[in-house]
């Protein structure tokens, strides 16, 4: 593997981690979340970057080991870039935070999702892996998020996300597009999708998992749910907040728990 002095894209390098690196990060596609995550969560807190709108925060937990909280943009081929570099940088376990839209009657706007496995449809995943080879979570760092998630008291739901690499015609919006003409292929995905019993969709845990699988780090993810796709299109902006802050609650006390071989 390389070993870069200074990452091109996230903007930092070996030198800005400190004598203890972090070997945990938790991952949002918004360069805000990963503020408001480093800001409220962590102690201690140093911004190591903000490249490209690539957010850094580098922080301590309430152990006193450092966690990362880093940004991955919107979509696939921007995380698999983000995520490549983490690795480089000593990166072991890595906890996708996003947000989702639902695609069940039951699962709810401001619950959450814990995704165990990924319906791929992303383009940056087939650089690094078959399309048939499996999106699987870590089985030990799901097991962590939904303890911690059962531990807080927070409604969750465990089970199969569409990862795909639009919001629009990708997931099937219609209403809400500026694309008057949704290709065939994935007009009715959505509801074929709710029968297959996949919980939801988002753009970017599909690829990550992929890559924890074929790179060797622990990868997981926890979604808000801030649209119900069976009822509208949009997003209930009134669930957002206490979706994200769910997600956000599940994933620290996880990466707080989550110990890794041959380290404190
Ligand atoms: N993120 C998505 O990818 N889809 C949604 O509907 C909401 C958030």
């Amino acid at each position: 593997m390389a070993n870069a002095d200074y990452f091109y894209h996230v903007g930092f390098g070996h030198i800005d981690l400190g004598p203890e690196p972090p070997l945990i990060a938790v991952l949002s596609g918004d360069p805000e979340r990963a503020r408001l995550i480093a800001q409220t969560q962590l102690r201690e807190v140093r911004m190591l970057s903000e490249n490209r709108g690539l957010n850094s925060y580098l922080g301590l937990l309430p152990d006193g080991r450092p966690l990362l909280s880093a940004t991955s943009g919107m979509g696939a081929p921007s995380l698999s870039i983000v995520v490549n570099e983490l690795v480089q940088a000593g990166i072991r376990v890595i906890i996708r935070i996003g947000t989702t839209g639902s695609i069940q009657d039951d699962v709810k706007a401001g619950s959450i999702v814990i995704t165990n496995a990924a319906l791929c449809r992303q383009g940056a995943a087939d650089d690094i892996a078959p399309p048939e080879y499996p999106a699987a979570a870590d089985p030990f760092l799901t097991v962590e998020l939904v303890n911690a998630a059962r531990d807080l008291g927070i409604e969750h739901h465990v089970g199969i996300t569409a990862s795909v690499d639009s919001f629009y015609e990708g997931q099937e919006r219609r209403e809400t597009s500026a694309n008057p003409h949704l290709m065939r292929r994935l007009q009715g995905a959505t509801e074929e999708y709710r029968r297959l019993n996949i919980l939801n969709y988002e753009m970017e845990c599909g690829t990550l998992f992929k890559m924890g699988s074929v790179y060797g780090f622990r990868a997981g993810c926890v979604c808000g749910v801030i649209a119900q796709r069976t009822s509208a299109e949009t997003i209930v902006q009134e669930r957002k907040t206490a979706a994200v802050d769910a997600a956000i609650r599940v994933a620290i006390l996880a990466a707080s728990r989550c110990k890794i071989p041959g380290s404190r």
